[in-house]
């Protein structure tokens, strides 16, 4: 059976106790619900694997209080430096050389001689790490390959009679995972668009490189983010992106005014503004799912969004939701 806690101060010292004692508690960050893993406890760290049915070459993102303890268990340089000083805590994970002296368990790098850091700001998260006193791995609380949650019925949905306990900490607010930035090369890479847009990251430390194809990506540095794998994020129907019209067998998803003729639709954001559009895209993909599914629809038709801002992460989600599937290829 899985706990509901409330985000009580209560319910934050069960959690805490949860994750001590090597249990796997789900809780809100700003961007999706992780599902965390004391980071130093290899057992904890398999159960994530496990739960999840992740493949073991795809490494966890460890969670921090602050910048201090982040960089306690790997090496920054000034680029990291200085975008903790402008994004922690928030919505952006670096990937930086492990520390020799690190505790954090070898199977959240994968076997990678990197870790990703991530210091979330959301209350929730913050009040869990710092009565934990321990790194938190947390990937997002989805079965492998399916859709983030954002709130946690959809934890439970997924991942119910799995794991020990959700913290209820009401609706994620961005919606969109972090953005995922390797600073461990000789130039930055950005390895997943997300919650903090690259522009905003341009702005502080100039130039970073980005839009490699996945084999540039795996040639690169052995499987460089396995995160770049194509096919994530996927409803159980079929995705079609840059819809135009909408067939008599398709649910809408929807940017702006509606494209005629949708007998079910989903609106990302009528005003089309990209927060909004973020903040409602995995519950709308969840919930646009199964009432088609329910009204025996065969697809999700989904009309473009600009891919300025928050909107270069939304295209990368919806392309992986249209991507053609594990067992396709
Ligand atoms: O917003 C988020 O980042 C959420 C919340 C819970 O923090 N977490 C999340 O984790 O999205 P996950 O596991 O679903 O995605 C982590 C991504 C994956 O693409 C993974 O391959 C990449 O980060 N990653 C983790 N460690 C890495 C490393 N050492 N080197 C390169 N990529 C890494
Ligand atoms: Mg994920």
């Amino acid at each position: 059976m899985t706990l509901c806690l409330p985000a009580t101060p209560d319910g934050v010292a069960a959690a805490a106790d949860l994750l001590r004692a090597g249990e796997l508690v789900a809780f809100a960050t700003e961007t999706v619900y992780g599902l965390g893993g004391d980071a130093t406890n290899g057992r904890a760290l398999a159960a994530i694997f496990a739960a999840k049915g992740r493949p073991h070459f795809n490494p966890l993102i460890c969670h921090f209080a602050d910048a201090g303890a982040a960089f306690a268990h790997v090496q920054p340089n000034p680029l990291a430096e200085k975008l903790a000083a402008a994004f922690w805590p928030g919505p952006l994970t670096i990937v930086l050389p492990r520390r020799a002296t690190s505790r954090v368990d070898m199977l959240a790098g994968a076997g990678l001689d990197t870790l990703a850091v991530r210091v979330p700001a959301h209350a929730c998260a913050q009040a869990l790490l710092c009565a934990a006193g321990v790194p938190v791995a947390a990937p997002s609380a989805n079965r492998s390959g399916a859709v983030s949650p954002t709130e946690a019925a959809h934890v439970m949905a997924d991942l119910g009679g799995r794991i020990a306990a959700v913290l209820d900490c009401g609706p994620a607010a961005i919606g969109l995972e972090s953005t995922v930035l390797d600073l461990a090369g000789e130039r930055p890479f950005l390895l997943r668009p997300g919650g903090v847009p690259i522009e905003s990251i341009e702005a502080v430390i100039g130039a970073v490189a980005r839009g490699i194809t996945r084999a540039q990506a795996e040639a690169s540095r052995g499987l460089r983010s396995p995160g770049l794998l194509e096919s994530h994020y996927a409803p159980r129907l079929p995705v079609r992106l840059d819809a135009q019209s909408i067939g008599a067998n398709e649910a809408l998803l929807a940017f702006g005014a509606p494209l005629p003729g949708a007998g079910l639709t989903w609106n990302l954001s009528a005003g089309s503004n990209l927060s909004e559009a973020a903040a409602r895209l995995f519950a709308g993909l969840r919930w646009l799912d199964e009432a088609a599914i329910a009204q025996g629809l065969a697809r999700i038709a989904a009309m473009g969004v600009p891919a300025a801002g928050l909107g270069l992460a939304i295209n990368d989600r919806l392309q992986r939701a249209a991507a053609p599937r594990k067992k396709d290829l």
